[in-house]
């Protein structure tokens, strides 16, 4: 993306299915970032305590604090998450909570992929998710919010294999990548 430091993008996924199409297009995303893109997984969703304001003080349970650590240590997020019952997924909107109060997301370029399958799948989870980052101020970069249809069928070794897709994956990489790198620009 630039010849400057590295970008550190963190990835997300609101499933913790085993075989989860969401978690393959993220893992297809690592799969195609380029050497100036460090991709770091997050992967203790299921270890994040119910979020509770009394909890959110300076003794923070590890879990929250080490996910505010890590959002702190990244330069934008990459989202994907399947829609749970017309909402997103409790636990993930849990970790949405907890990423409220450090306010290390604040302005952070963010993008989300919707890996549901028809025209309207995952409508109502995809934007309740931008109305919860629009309250965590975060800068949302729409070229990098997209819907991808995975068929299982296009998922093998954990990855996805369409051509389409990865050049759909590509081009979300490379809008979140540049926004990441125009905002550490900006003067702080
Ligand atoms: C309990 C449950 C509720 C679901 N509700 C919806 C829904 O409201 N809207 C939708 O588009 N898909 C819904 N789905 C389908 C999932 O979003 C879909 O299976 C998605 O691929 C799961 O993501 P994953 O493959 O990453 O686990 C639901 C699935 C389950 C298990």
């Amino acid at each position: 993306v630039s010849d400057s430091a590295p970008i550190a993008l963190l990835l997300v996924c609101g499933s913790v299915r085993q075989g989860s199409t969401n978690a393959a297009l993220l893992n297809t995303i690592a799969d195609l970032a380029p050497d100036d893109v460090i991709v770091v997984r997050y992967d203790a969703l299921e270890q994040l305590p119910h979020f509770n304001p009394d909890l959110d003080g300076d003794s923070l349970p590890p879990a929250a604090a080490a996910l505010r650590a890590t959002i702190g240590a990244s330069d934008a997020v990459l989202f994907s998450t399947p829609e749970y019952a017309g909402a997103l997924p409790g636990s993930f909107k849990n970790l949405l909570d907890w990423s409220v109060g450090g306010g290390e997301i604040y302005e952070m370029p963010v993008g989300w992929l919707n890996a549901s399958a028809g025209p309207t799948g995952g409508a109502d989870a995809h934007n309740s998710l931008r109305i919860v980052l629009r309250y965590l101020s975060c800068q949302i970069v729409e070229d990098a919010c997209i819907k991808v249809d995975v068929p299982r069928k296009v998922v093998s070794d954990g990855l996805v294999q369409s051509d389409q897709v990865r050049d759909q994956l590509s081009g979300a990489l490379k809008a979140l990548a540049e926004a990441a790198v125009t905002n550490r620009k900006r003067p702080s």
